[in-house]
């Protein structure tokens, strides 16, 4: 095979079908068994109005900042959408073999996210469950669309990063809700989203060795236009700004945390044998990471200057 072949869909979810495997044999050794029910602090929970007669729910009945209960609400409405989700990689990946196998079992691990932490905020009253639930009906109708979804190795790159993006939401949301209990049931799932990252990015490792021009052309695409899986959330831009200015996920952490440690181990810069669309993907990427850098830059400065003017009052 040249450098310059250009390998199909299914050549290439066939060239990688055994480092699906390996990696698949890899991921079930290292997951650790969990249960959402540890989690969570049952009972603290109270009985809500509507057909058992409880308390309505109110805002004061949780100590949580307000901006943890929106970065709360955002990770969880993103959980939901697993049907979406697995839909987008049921259909790319296929059902069969070891492909199957992993779109089966990462389907069955994120399900679990979703349980555990709406367990988490129906007992401790931390969010409104009338609008929790609107909201999840809502998202959930628009469903889901991954922007190359019908391509193995762009969506590849995108679940690398997203993996990675994702583990370090619900991390910094723990941390952002001061509630031990809820610190220690985010870094359980964060440490899901860990392996799952790595189940992928091991997958476009092995890329750049089978079709290294295609994983840099997918790769610089994929960061061009990276979105985060709830950006179809309901008022989204705000809450995302509110989340941003919180620490919890922002540029900086994208491009530092997120994109930087992945590409890194792929090497991306080193990469030899690439065609003349792999170099020019190349180039883009670095462009890219240097109007990314810009960006967390402009944006640290503002919310420093935010910040500062708060003090102020
Ligand atoms: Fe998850
Ligand atoms: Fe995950």
């Amino acid at each position: 095979m040249t450098m310059s072949t250009t390998l199909s869909q299914t050549a290439l979810l066939l060239e990688l079908e055994p480092v699906v495997a390996r990696n698949l044999d890899r991921h079930l050794a290292l997951a650790k068994e969990w249960f959402p029910h540890e989690y969570v602090p049952w009972s603290e929970g109270r009985t809500f109005d509507g057909p058992l007669g409880g308390e309505a729910w109110s805002p004061t009945d949780s100590t949580i900042p307000d901006v943890a209960r929106t970065a709360l609400i955002v990770n969880l409405l993103t959980e939901d959408n697993l049907p979406s989700y697995h839909h987008e990689i049921a259909t790319l990946f296929g059902r069969d073999g070891a492909w199957g196998t992993w779109v089966h079992r990462w389907t069955a691990e994120e399900g679990r996210h979703g349980v555990a932490i709406r367990d988490y905020l129906t007992v401790t009253r931390a969010v409104d469950p009338v609008a929790l639930e609107r909201a999840r009906m809502t998202h959930m109708s628009e469903g889901y669309a991954n922007a190359h979804g019908d391509e193995v190795l762009h969506s590849l790159a995108y679940v690398s990063f997203q993996e990675l993006a994702t583990r370090i939401s619900h991390r910094n949301t723990g941390k952002a809700t001061g509630d031990p209990a809820c610190e220690a049931l985010l870094a359980r799932v964060a440490a899901d989203e860990n392996l799952h990252m790595v189940f992928y990015r091991n997958l476009l490792t092995a890329a750049f060795e089978l079709a290294p021009s295609q994983a840099m052309r997918a790769v610089a695409d994929v960061v061009a236009d990276f979105q985060m899986p709830g950006s179809g959330i309901d008022g989204f831009a705000r809450k995302s700004v509110a989340i941003a200015l919180a620490g919890i996920y922002d540029l900086r952490q994208h491009r530092d945390e997120v994109l930087q440690p992945v590409l890194r181990q792929w090497d991306v810069f080193n990469v030899t044998g690439l065609n003349a669309d792999g170099e020019a993907a190349r180039e883009q990427l670095a462009t890219q990471l240097e109007s990314l850098e810009r960006a967390a830059s402009r944006f640290e400065e503002k919310r420093d200057a935010r910040a500062a003017r708060l003090s102020l009052r």
